[in-house]
């Protein structure tokens, strides 16, 4: 590793996502201390101790430097403040590089100011597109890539989506996925947590469940029917379904009431219990980014309760089946991956291998 100078590199965070993303970003600059000087800059997007703090403690970040406590909003309301409270930030610290993961409010509206700051930012996992722009994330990536300096990619077909909108081919590098990073290295410790996990639910046999897109829950016919399916579902099998807050609110404005003692609506989960539960679970549903790469990792078949997805290679090469967000669809979907005697293993994408953040390091050094 070679550079002239060091590096003052900003890291971003703002959503659950985002923690374990940066994380092993940090741990590999933090080898080379000569060449990088880190801070953490944490917008406030999320906030609950089960959404924020218990990422900190798991995977081992030091405390942001930095907490601008945006909270909640609008998306108008959360980008703007968030802008308005890194601007002075960045005027006072002027990192060299500013890097932003994902695809949250967090991320575009820091890469916005950054830019006309003229800071250079790097995204990483860049290049996504789901080709859907009634998602909140994809205006969100278009922004951030077409905004960015370095464009850290996670496939190949995330390099070809960049060129096709014209970016610079000299920005992009394809790195690997870095939320890979994380599951490799924690992998053996949520193994580890499993038989406590395992005890405390009563689990041996069940269906692992997240969804908290708009899309989803925050329409009442839309989440009616999702809850149908889950309570169809629970009179055959255990469903275990750690709720995030979006879907908290919504689950108690349907008035939604629970009458099976199968599906089990629990509060979010740390990484590490969730990671053992995706590991055993006999079969996922989500409407999550990083839990259809995270079953295509493990093995383990994914339903994604959306009409597209920005990552088409957990399809093509994982474990990952699009399902459309009715109760029957669901039912039926889960009936027939679980009746196939054997699931297609599927195989890993190139480069989500856990050495993501060391091609990341590289990517600077040869800056
Ligand atoms: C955000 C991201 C989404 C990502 C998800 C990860 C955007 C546009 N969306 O969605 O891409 O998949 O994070 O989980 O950035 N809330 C709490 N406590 C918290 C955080 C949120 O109660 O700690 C509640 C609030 O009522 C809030 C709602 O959840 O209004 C939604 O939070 P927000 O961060 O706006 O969006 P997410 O749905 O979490
Ligand atoms: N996750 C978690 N606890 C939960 C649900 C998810 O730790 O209760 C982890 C999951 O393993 C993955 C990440 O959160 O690493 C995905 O974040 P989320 O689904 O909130 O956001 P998205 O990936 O859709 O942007």
């Amino acid at each position: 590793m070679s550079r002239k100078r060091k590096l003052r590199i900003l890291h971003v965070v703002g959503a659950r996502p985002n923690f374990i993303k940066i994380s092993p970003i940090m741990d590999a600059m933090k080898n080379y201390p000569q060449l990088f000087q880190q801070q953490l800059v944490h917008t406030g997007q999320h906030y609950d101790e089960q959404m924020c703090s218990v990422f900190f403690e798991e995977l081992g970040l030091n405390p942001p430097d930095f907490n601008l406590e945006v909270g909640s909003g609008s998306h108008a309301t959360q980008t703007a403040e968030i802008m308005q409270r890194v601007e002075p930030l960045l005027l006072e610290i002027r990192p060299d590089w500013m890097i932003v993961p994902g695809d949250v409010n967090s991320t575009l509206a820091c890469t916005l100011v950054a830019s006309k700051l003229q800071i250079k930012v790097a995204h990483v996992e860049a290049g996504l597109r789901s080709g859907d722009r009634s998602m909140p994330e994809e205006i969100n990536r278009i922004v951030t890539d077409h905004l960015s300096e370095l464009l850290l990619t996670p496939s190949l077909e995330a390099n070809e989506n960049l060129h096709r909108e014209g970016i610079d081919g000299h920005k992009i590098r394809f790195v690997g996925n870095v939320m890979i990073d994380t599951l490799v290295r924690l992998q053996d410790k949520a193994e580890s947590l499993w038989p406590r996990i395992q005890g405390r639910l009563k689990l041996s046999d069940f269906i692992l469940v997240t969804l908290h897109r708009p899309s989803n829950v925050d329409h009442p016919e839309t989440l009616a029917e999702l809850m149908g399916a889950l309570g169809g579902l629970a009179e055959r099998h255990t469903v275990v379904f750690p709720v995030h807050p979006r879907s908290r609110q919504k689950i108690d404005q349907l008035g939604f009431s629970n009458g099976s003692p199968d599906l089990r609506l629990i509060p979010p989960l740390g990484y590490l219990e969730f990671l053992a539960l995706q590991r055993h679970a006999r079969l996922v549903i989500t409407d999550s980014g990083g839990v259809q790469e995270e079953t295509t990792w493990l093995g383990v078949p994914c339903l994604t309760v959306r009409p597209n997805t920005e990552r088409p290679i957990t399809i093509d090469s994982g474990t990952n089946r699009l399902v459309e967000s009715r109760r029957e669809a669901i039912i039926e979907a889960v009936d027939s991956s679980l009746g196939q005697l054997e699931c297609e293993p599927g195989h890993r994408p190139k480069y989500w291998d856990g050495q993501t953040a060391g091609r990341i390091v590289e990517a600077f050094c040869q800056l």
